[in-house]
């Protein structure tokens, strides 16, 4: 062969890598399924519902050849979560993304059997205890990525620890929740990020820019001006770039505690950078989830 024959097999960064997508089966999420597995990643998705799984494992398929990986389960709710975590380490034997993409905003207050709003319930404590459930897994897999869909929303938010579970705190039509949930998410990437120093493993996240889903579509009594919103809103394609390109790429090998907006670091609130705030959320994370991390020695 010379030089200038063209090569039959480019290996994409992608190629024999396990990832797990949480929400996989719509919006960004999907989206960002279809985009991996076309460079040759292979996927587990998490979804809520079978046949909604199912049909977005066909599109995946049709649209890159590569079959995906299905684990059902709510994680809304804490012992789903756990139990989704099992599932995954009894089938996989590594684990090189995990993006943390599922995500809602409930207007209504209620709350799961875990005593918890369910916005900060799903947004952020089911993604604080699957991450830790995995990090093992991403740990000997190393190098190795942790991606979570945050929100810009997350500007302007502060945390309130009397009620940290939520109870009491939706906000203007669940909004406030949203923005909490978010800004928590924050905290725990940058303080993973500390903690995962010299492991190999990254954790980072981002805002995926306003984009066109279904997430609009339960904004309650906002819902006809999002859904006007959304006109001008960006597709579920280009909403997943930001986070294809921190689960890929290989400019972001090594690269950690960083937010990122339009694939480009980007400075998120301060109270998402305060780490006297982030140590203290952990504290009760671990208290509500019942996952104690393992402690280092001094
Ligand atoms: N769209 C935007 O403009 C925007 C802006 C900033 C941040 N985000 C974030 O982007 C992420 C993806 O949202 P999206 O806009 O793509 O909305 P979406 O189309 O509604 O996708 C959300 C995904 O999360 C899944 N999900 C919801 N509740 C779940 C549960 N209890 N257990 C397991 N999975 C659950 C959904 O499953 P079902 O299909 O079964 O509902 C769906 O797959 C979210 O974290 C969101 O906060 C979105």
């Amino acid at each position: 062969m010379t030089d200038s024959a063209p090569h039959s097999h480019m290996p994409s960064p992608m190629e024999g890598k396990v990832v797990l997508i949480t929400g996989g089966n719509s919006g960004i999420g999907k989206a960002a399924a279809l985009s991996l597995s076309r460079m040759g990643a292979d996927l587990v998705l998490l979804c809520r519902n079978r046949e909604k799984a199912e049909a977005a494992r066909s599109e995946i398929r049709s649209s890159s050849g590569r079959g995906a990986e299905l684990i059902v389960a709510d994680m809304l709710i804490q012992r789903e979560v756990r139990r989704a975590a099992s599932e995954f380490l009894s089938t996989s034997s590594r684990l090189d993304v995990l993006l943390n993409n599922a995500g809602s905003d409930f207007t209504s207050y209620e709350e799961t059997e875990d005593g918890i709003e369910r916005t900060m319930a799903l947004n952020y404590f089911s993604q604080f205890l699957f991450t830790n459930l995995l990090l093992d897994e991403l740990k000997k897999s190393a190098p190795s990525r942790i991606v979570n869909v945050s929100s810009v929303a997350h500007y302007g938010a502060k945390l309130d620890f009397a009620s940290i579970n939520g109870k009491g705190r939706m906000g203007t039509g669940g909004l406030g929740a949203y923005a909490r949930s978010k800004l928590a998410l924050n905290l725990f990437t940058f303080e993973l990020a500390r903690r995962l120093q010299g492991s190999g493993v990254t954790a980072n996240c981002l805002h995926p820019g306003g984009v066109r889903t279904n997430i609009w579509s339960h904004a309650g009594a906002f819902a006809p001006i999002a859904m006007l919103g959304s006109l001008f809103m960006l597709s579920p394609e280009a909403g997943a770039k930001t986070s294809v390109y921190l689960a890929s790429s290989p400019e972001v090998e090594g690269v950690t505690g960083m937010y990122f907006e339009k694939c480009k670091p980007k400075e998120p609130s301060a109270e998402s950078r305060d780490g006297a705030e982030a140590a203290k959320l952990w504290e009760v994370s671990e208290r509500m989830t019942g996952f104690i991390a393992p402690r280092t020695p001094p």
